[in-house]
């Protein structure tokens, strides 16, 4: 939660927060499931903004109620972030504007998904139809595979979400990640980034939320990226709004650079994790401004977003046994030595200890951002931060940005 300066001491609220955070940050222990509390302390803390950073509460519909009571929020109503909330409502979607994207069927039971398997025909994507914490998608090679994750899907593991399913063609091509600010009308294009979404160096092992990213990606040439305004990113904020659900906030869009053009996989309706902490070490302009105005409808009178031309590269520390149960508790020391060689080291899922020591308290635990004048200058940075770190419960990958590190090298 943001109280930008333009409404009153400048004080910055984090729910829950973190002790990186911390360091900017009043931490507050507010459950963002509860709106009327969350409501009650904006009012006590004549709150200037409230910016929803996880998708659940955006679902949950948090924007509308903090709307509904006067508070300025940044991101979506409960409506708007079906865009991530259900894939069925955003294939129908793209397919209704003329949106490229993977052909696909929606499906709510496991014959009709046995069914549209078989149209397709293997390698074929599988996926829940709601939140399911990245969990939900299946890139199946083999006709097994696929028809594996529509009997865990329709077995109820994924609960609500897997109430219902999508079966889509499979796209081949590089992803690219690409962020537009919008308030429902106005378009601003934000920045782009790619991940690295497996555990295993050389992209090996199961799927995480992302063990790595830089940005820009290079990848999304100029053109590409106007591509990606004209054909995806503007007829679904025009879209959404001509159906009486504008979006307002930020629209994270997974891309497949494919032969045919860039085609839509995914839409979040929030900031990504590590994307953002790339993009933020890039950013020249006031991001409190940008929000504010998003929130404010007047993003047509701000200048677009400036950039540092650098790249910057971050490396996600993991605690041991991500993407499982990842070991919680260990010892995290030489944050300031770290940070003393020039990276930026953002928190995750840290705590202090009974004695204030950092511990690791998650899955994902810290990241590690280096910025350079190439990919490979970042890498070098990044990683120069990572080795003066002392945290035997964490893992990283070693090889964050190498498509990039082996272009730069051609
Ligand atoms: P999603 O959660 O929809 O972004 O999917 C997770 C990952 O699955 C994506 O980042 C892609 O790597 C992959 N994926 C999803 N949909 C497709 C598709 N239609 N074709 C190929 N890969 C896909
Ligand atoms: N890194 C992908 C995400 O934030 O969903």
């Amino acid at each position: 939660m943001l109280q930008a300066d333009a409404f009153g001491p400048g004080k910055l609220y984090a729910a829950p927060g973190n002790p990186g955070i911390a360091r900017h940050a009043e931490l507050v222990a507010l459950d963002a499931t509860d709106h009327a509390a969350t409501i009650g302390f904006c009012d006590a803390h004549s709150v200037g903004l409230v910016v929803i950073g996880p998708e659940a509460p955006l679902v949950d519909g948090l924007a509308d109620s903090l709307r509904g009571a006067g508070v300025a929020v940044f991101g979506p109503s409960k409506a708007a972030a079906q865009l991530e909330g259900s894939k069925g409502f955003t294939k129908d979607l793209c397919e209704r504007a003329g949106i490229p994207t993977a052909g696909y069927a929606r499906v709510r039971n496991e014959t009709d998904a046995l069914a549209a398997l078989r149209r397709f025909g293997a390698p074929v994507v599988v996926k829940a139809d709601g939140l399911a914490a990245g969990k939900g998608v299946t890139v199946a090679m083999t006709m097994g595979e696929a028809e594996e994750a529509v009997r865990e899907i329709f077995s109820g593991r994924f609960g609500e979400a897997g109430a219902e399913a999508v079966i889509e063609e499979f796209m081949e091509g590089e992803e690219a990640s690409f962020f537009a600010l919008t308030d429902g009308a106005s378009i601003l294009a934000f920045a782009s980034a790619q991940d690295h979404k497996r555990v295993g160096e050389g992209d090996t092992g199961p799927n995480t939320g992302g063990m790595g990213a830089y940005s820009p990606a290079r990848v999304l040439t100029p053109t590409l990226e106007g591509e990606v305004m004209t054909h995806i990113i503007a007829p679904t904020v025009r879209a959404m709004a001509e159906e009486g659900t504008p979006y307002s906030g930020v629209l994270f869009a997974g891309l497949m650079l494919t032969a045919q053009g860039p085609k839509l996989i995914e839409y979040n309706a929030r900031f990504g994790d590590p994307e953002t902490q790339v993009m933020l070490a890039r950013l020249e302009s006031d991001l409190g401004e940008l929000l504010l105005a998003c929130a404010g409808n007047r993003l047509a009178t701000m200048e677009p977003p400036r950039f540092s031309a650098q790249t910057a590269l971050t490396v996600v520390m993991a605690a041991n046994g991500y993407p499982g149960t990842p070991d919680k508790g260990g010892l995290i020391e030489g944050v300031d030595a770290a940070e003393a060689t020039g990276a930026q080291v953002f928190h995750a899922g840290t705590a202090r200890d009974a004695s204030g020591a950092l511990v690791a308290n998650g899955g994902r635990v810290l990241n590690v951002t280096g910025r350079g004048d190439s990919v490979t200058a970042a890498q070098g940075a990044a990683y120069a931060g990572v080795d003066a770190l002392a945290a035997p419960s964490l893992f990283c990958r070693r090889d964050i940005g190498w498509r990039e590190v082996a272009r730069e090298a051609e």
